[in-house]
């Protein structure tokens, strides 16, 4: 969704504002925009679409500023355009303002402003913020107080940058549910909602809280709750890398990511498996583990592909831990008051650790005292760090849209976990060392399958104009079938649906002929002769059927059209493999529609408002 990114100090800032704007592009979004004070004035240039236009503007212009403030829109309130587009300014144009997030009084406020005589611009929720932060410099507060004064009238959720031309020596910058940090430099110093538009200039990085608002200028920094009281900041180093950023010779950042599942997957696991103890060692959940082996229930709660994790963890819990496991949407847990009880334990998964929902439902649950557990792709987000422990999967930056290793990478986490829990209960070391073992032959099978892309390529040639897809799985794979689907529609916006392969037949059949594609995930598990069967109901009605196999099945080659062979492996850890020539199917039926598979339409990397 929307980013942020903020300069002030020796360098022109425009450059940096742009580089930091393009290493946010992934996040999703329709127009770009920066505000600078050039010569104690302050100047906007905004426009529609990518930031590329924006960067031909500026140049044509031959701007330079030592301070300056830049925005990319995804829309919320108002269409995507020019008058939209962000930086917001007061009437005079003295006072810019950037802000991700939604707010949600912005009618009332901008009532009572329009009563005053103020001039709106804009359709959209942020500009009444402007106005109501001039009002206070108007009544002679400091822009500090005056931004501070005014987010305490405001309801809802803002990341949020200010700058002014009455004081260009400082940035303010402010955040309640939208992620922002500081960049801390040598004669400089940046903001910016992500650390990934910052990593070109400084590794040290100050994360704000909610409800916190700070004053940047070149040589300082300075924090305070939004009521008014001082607090200190500690500046954290960040271990990411610029070349983890880039594309590393990949065409597209999704292609990038898939190929780079055998080091991601064993990242996840790396000095986490204990093979004379035939066990897990996951330092993040040290501190809770006792309340964790003696928990009743879990919960897991996320959204979009991060759900699927949690359903796959959900057969793993039950199958290994035998502990009653529910998967929840971050959407519906959050609204629905749910039941909690004090030896529930509530995992919340999420890659970026920023989704809105997610993050509101942890704290929902924090509120009733449950156990709350956060399983992050993203150091430093939200979620990790406000969850009472957690565990971090260690994929590497994932900047495609389409979520590819980091759902590999979750698998292993909670496999990891499940290993650990179940030899606490009562799984044997054989079995525990057989784990393991598996564990660490996982980069080497994806090896093999990644070596598979051609003929994956070749398949979706077949298939690219097909206008929908089923995808059937039973057991571990179903929702790696719902993972297929979701994959193939976010980037190829052909419909697909994924369903337990049983349930077929109590409706999705009816709409099975002789164009339809159907992916099964049949692996030489225990559900493979009642998948068998599913096939044959299939092919009677001449669909088309793609399958997912193992890679000793022969059987299957004389009943599908089309077959993609994996290694074998334990069925908790087979996921892991199964998904991979979903995802390459996904990308390459996209790539040869002609279609940005790494910013889909309409869709965000962070989905930060609810
Ligand atoms: O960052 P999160 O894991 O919390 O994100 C959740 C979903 O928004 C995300 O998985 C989304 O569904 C992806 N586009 C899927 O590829």
């Amino acid at each position: 969704m929307c980013g942020i990114v903020g300069y002030i100090g020796y360098r022109d800032s425009v450059p940096v504002l742009i580089e930091g704007l393009k290493r946010l592009e992934y996040r999703g979004y329709d127009s770009a925009g920066v505000g600078l004070i050039v010569d104690s004035k302050s100047i906007i240039v905004k426009d529609k679409g990518k930031v590329s236009n924006l960067e031909k503007l500026l140049d044509e212009k031959g701007l330079k500023s030592n301070i300056g403030i830049g925005h990319t829109r995804w829309a919320t309130h108002g269409e995507p355009n020019v008058m939209n587009a962000h930086p917001h300014s007061n009437e005079d144009g003295t006072i810019f303002l950037i802000h991700n997030g939604i707010i949600e009084n912005f009618n009332t406020i901008k009532m009572s402003l329009l009563k005053q005589g103020i001039k709106f611009q804009s359709d959209t929720d942020t500009e009444v913020i402007v106005h109501l932060i001039d009002s206070f410099i108007k009544k002679g507060n400091s822009l500090f107080k005056a931004v501070r004064l005014a987010l305490s009238e405001v309801e809802g959720t803002y990341g949020l940058a200010v700058i002014s031309s009455n004081e260009p020596d400082k940035i303010i910058a402010a955040r309640k549910g939208s992620p922002l940090v500081v960049g801390i430099g040598n004669g400089e110093n940046f903001i910016a909602s992500d650390v990934s538009a910052l990593i070109a200039y400084t590794k040290q990085i100050v994360y704000l809280d909610d409800g916190e608002i700070a004053e940047i200028t070149c040589d300082s920094f300075k924090a305070k709750t939004i009521i008014g009281d001082d607090i200190k900041k500690e500046v954290i180093e960040v271990t990411m890398s610029l070349e983890e950023l880039d594309r590393g010779g990949y065409d597209t950042f999704m292609l990038k990511e898939i190929m780079e599942q055998p080091e991601s997957v064993l990242n996840s696991i790396r000095g986490r498996l204990v093979f004379e103890e035939g066990t897990a060692k996951l330092g993040g959940l040290e501190n809770v583990f006792d309340k964790l082996a003696d928990t009743k229930r879990i919960i897991l709660t996320a959204c979009g592909t991060s759900w699927h994790s949690g359903l796959v963890a959900e057969y793993m819990f039950e199958q290994y831990l035998r502990i009653p496991t529910e998967v929840e949407y971050a959407s519906e847990f959050r609204y629905r008051n749910p039941i909690i009880n004090n030896d529930d334990a509530i995992i919340f998964i999420s890659q970026s650790g920023e989704t809105a929902d997610t993050l509101a439902a942890m704290r929902e649950a924090k509120r009733k005292r449950a156990l709350c557990l956060g399983v992050c792709n993203v150091v430093g987000s939200s979620i990790a760090r406000e969850s009472d422990s957690g565990v971090y999967i260690h994929a590497g930056p994932e900047i495609g849209v389409a979520s590819t290793k980091a759902f590999t990478s979750q698998l292993c986490v909670f496999a990891l976990m499940t290993l650990l829990l179940a030899r606490k209960r009562d799984m044997s070391l054989v079995d525990g060392q057989k784990i393991v073992t598996e564990f660490q032959q996982l980069p080497d099978k994806i090896r093999k399958i990644l070596t598979l892309t051609s003929e994956i390529e070749k398949i979706a040639e077949v298939f690219k104009d097909a206008p929908n897809f089923l995808y059937l799985g039973r057991g571990y794979n179903f929702p790696v079938a719902l993972e297929g689907a979701l994959k193939l529609k976010e980037i190829s916006y052909i419909h697909a649906e994924g369903y337990p392969a049983a349930e077929m037949k109590h409706g999705p059949i009816a709409l099975v002929d002789e164009n339809m594609p159907v992916v099964f995930i049949a692996p030489s598990d225990s559900t493979y002769d009642k998948i068998m069967s599913n096939i044959q109901e299939i092919k009677a009605r001449k669909g088309k059927i793609i399958a997912i196999a193992s890679e000793h099945d022969t059987v299957i080659d004389t009943i599908a059209d089309y077959s993609i062979k994996i290694p074998d492996t334990i069925r908790m850890l087979t996921p892991i493999l199964s998904v991979i020539p979903l995802q390459l199917l996904a990308y390459y039926i996209a790539v040869k529609k002609g279609l940005n598979v790494d910013q889909p339409r309409n869709l965000a990397k962070s989905v930060t408002v609810e």
